[in-house]
């Protein structure tokens, strides 16, 4: 069975209720492709979660944007897995590379979440990229792969795991990756994948680009062979994430 195209829009901390409720009507009113060629998942603030939720149309899931990387308890300021399986929140975002260079997440910080997010039960989308200085000096594969390898040494079972290849230096910068720049890390990174942990895994894992994807730009990128979905930030609070959504291959 091929892979299923997937979609996420990660909205990051924006937003009031006001304007999530209009975003979600957007979507709500929107037509697009079949739920068996696409996966929508949407990424407000923890706090808008269980609003979002409640609205959100049928066909569409959501995410939380981060989670603790264990049992929940004397954390002041963090959110469980655990309270997102009780909320019923089924996808949950981790080692965004905000976080990974904002608040100094290392690569094994995000394995272990990684790992204890599918412990209990939940989907993770697993964000891994390179900034501009590590490109230009040839690294964005040993970077990739170095962020890949933290997650496979924890985990064994890759069913609910969605890799997002997001480079740093397209992130929210309008500068996007060219699609054969995008195909070129997917397809390394499936071969690592092959290599490292197995070829079904490597057959089968969504990897989905994410850095200034927009209405205009996704329609090449989605034609990449290696590319099954993108992961969008700033277009996804606009309603030219429907057309994101019909880019589906
Ligand atoms: O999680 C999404 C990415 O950070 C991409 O953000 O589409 O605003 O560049 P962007």
């Amino acid at each position: 069975m091929g892979r299923k195209f997937f979609v996420g829009g990660n909205w990051k901390c924006n937003g009031t209720v006001e304007e999530v409720k209009k975003i979600v009507a957007t979507l709500n009113d929107g037509k697009v492709v079949e739920q068996d060629i696409v996966e929508v998942v949407v990424s407000p603030p923890f706090v808008f979660l269980p609003l979002v939720q409640s609205l959100l149309r049928s066909d569409f899931l959501v995410a939380a944007q981060n989670c603790w990387v264990k049992k929940g308890g004397a954390f002041t300021g963090e959110i469980s897995a655990e309270m997102l399986v009780n909320l019923g929140i089924p996808w949950v975002i981790l080692g965004h590379s905000e976080r990974r260079s904002l608040l100094s997440e290392s690569n094994e910080f995000v394995g272990d979440k990684v790992s204890y997010a599918l412990s209990k039960g939940l989907k993770v989308i697993a964000c891994v990229g390179e900034t501009l200085e590590q490109r230009e000096s040839g690294l964005t594969m040993d970077i990739v792969a170095a962020q890949t390898k933290a997650i496979a040494d924890r985990i064994s079972d890759w069913t609910n795991v969605v890799i997002a290849y997001e480079p740093v230096w397209a992130i929210g910068t309008g500068k996007v990756a060219t699609p054969g720049q995008a195909q070129e890390v997917h397809f390394e990174l499936r071969k690592w994948l092959k290599e490292q942990v197995n070829p079904d895994v490597a057959e089968s894992v969504r990897i989905i680009y994410g850095g200034s994807v927009n209405g205009a730009n996704c329609q090449e990128l989605a034609e990449q062979p290696d590319v099954d979905g993108f992961l969008v930030g700033g277009a996804s609070l606009k309603p030219e994430f429907l057309d994101i959504i019909n880019s589906a291959t």
